[in-house]
């Protein structure tokens, strides 16, 4: 595992860099986009299919680009960019929320922001504290060692999101395989055959409580907009799955991929063990350093003048939240785990009028699991050798694939 502790000198790029590439070290960007590192805010790359489009790799750059309206969200437009084969696939499918544009964008934020406003994730901890002690319940009597993915990191937030949302847990492998199928499969036919089972589920799902209406934030939808008319049943199905599937593959990740780290920095964990009242500023350097979404689609609707360059109209834009998370003019030693600096305005939750809607209800959730975790277990360490634990692929959502730990 490398641990890339200085920058390559800037090159002159005159081959594009392939995106999106693999990291090497499941806590650092990919070395291959070290030559990005350098000092231009933005630079053509490919994508799998030969395209050419444009990688935002600039803190500033990317926050006045991910606000600017002239970029599209709407993954049905022609040439809007995929990053893997499999995203080609489903994107002409209905989306909801991340895959539109105002102003339909905003009337389906508008729907959603009571159940993912601060006070109601302040209101779920009690409930986020139980889930989480009796995962640990369970994976402690079971003992060590353990698969922490499965035994912790997965089943917690899938816990969280079913609560919230009013999904039945016990669905949870079926709708938990089928998110994976989604995000890693082998194949772009996979993926849509996944994407085609979650849509039926969630149809059902729909049909059954507005028969039986029960508690929860879909149940609140169906009353309060499908049935007056103001939401129709494909856009329902589409928020219920960008919530299911964002709900709990993100937060796991960053729970397993957030555990490893600390792991892996010791004397960093002595002083959060020492010091709890550090969590929120340790949370905040995680999801800084780790940017486990690491790719953001945009489509340029119109030409845009930025930093020198002429983005046209047509032209893919994409953002590594990795590289821009690790910009020199914003960040002393970017690559170093550092509480103690101000990790605010990172983008690892987006920016502009698509920035994460459950980034509250996030955080919550990675305080609590990290600190019961860490506090329950204080001899908690690898069961193998770091080097031999496998992490995702450069084209999903970070997070480790199996984290085998001991006590
Ligand atoms: C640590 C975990 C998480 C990370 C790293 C994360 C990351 C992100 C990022 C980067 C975006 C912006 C995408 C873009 O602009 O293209 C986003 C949007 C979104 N996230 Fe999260 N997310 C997390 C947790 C969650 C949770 C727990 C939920 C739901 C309960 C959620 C729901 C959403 C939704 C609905 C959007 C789209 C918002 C919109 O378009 O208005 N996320 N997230």
């Amino acid at each position: 595992m490398t641990d890339l502790t200085h920058l390559t000198a800037p090159t002159d790029l005159t081959e594009p860099v392939a995106f999106p590439q693999s990291r090497t070290c499941p806590y650092h960007p990919p070395t291959g986009y070290d030559p990005l590192r350098a000092d231009r805010p933005l630079t053509r790359v490919t994508l799998y299919d030969g395209r050419p489009a444009w990688l935002v790799t600039g803190h500033a750059t990317a926050r006045a680009l991910l606000a600017d309206q002239r970029l599209s969200s709407d993954r049905t437009r022609p040439g809007f960019p995929a990053t893997t084969p499999r995203f080609a696939a489903f994107r002409d499918r209905t989306a909801a929320l991340v895959g539109v544009d105002d102003p339909k964008h905003r009337t389906q934020r508008r729907m959603m922001i009571p159940g993912f406003t601060v006070k109601r994730a302040t209101a779920m901890r009690p409930d986020i504290q139980r889930i989480v002690d009796e995962r640990l319940d369970a994976m402690i009597a079971r003992g060590g060692p353990a698969d922490l993915v499965p035994a912790f990191a997965l089943p917690v937030p899938s816990m969280v999101i079913c609560g919230l949302l009013g999904v039945p847990y016990a669905d949870h492998e079926f709708f938990e395989e089928q998110s994976r199928r989604l995000l890693r499969g082998p194949s772009p036919e996979d993926s849509q055959d996944a994407r085609a089972q979650l849509d039926d589920y969630l149809g059902e799902l729909i049909d059954r409580k507005q028969r039986e209406p029960g508690e929860g934030l879909l149940d609140d939808l169906v009353r309060e907009q499908l049935n007056e008319g103001t939401l129709d049943r494909a856009e329902l199905s589409a928020l219920g799955l960008i919530l299911l599937v964002a709900g709990h593959e993100t937060t796991a990740n960053m729970i397993s991929l957030g555990t490893f780290t600390l792991l892996r920095h010791p004397e960093r964990l002595a002083e959060l063990r020492a010091d709890p009242r550090l969590l929120p500023d340790v949370v905040e350097e995680l999801m800084r350093s780790l940017s486990i979404v690491d790719g953001l689609m945009r489509l340029a609707v119109e030409d845009i003048e930025v930093d020198g360059v002429t983005i046209r109209a047509g032209e893919g834009v994409l953002f590594s939240t990795s590289v821009v998370n690790r910009d020199e003019a914003v960040y002393t030693a970017p690559d170093a785990l550092d509480w103690h600096r101000p990790a605010r305005h990172h983008i690892a939750f987006g920016f502009g009028i698509h920035q994460c809607l459950g980034q509250n209800l996030a955080r919550a959730e990675l305080e609590i699991a990290l600190r019961s975790l860490f506090d329950r277990l204080p001899t908690l360490r690898l069961a193998a050798s770091a080097e031999e634990i496998p992490f995702k692929p450069g084209d999903t959502i970070q997070g480790m694939l199996e984290l085998p730990v001991t006590w």
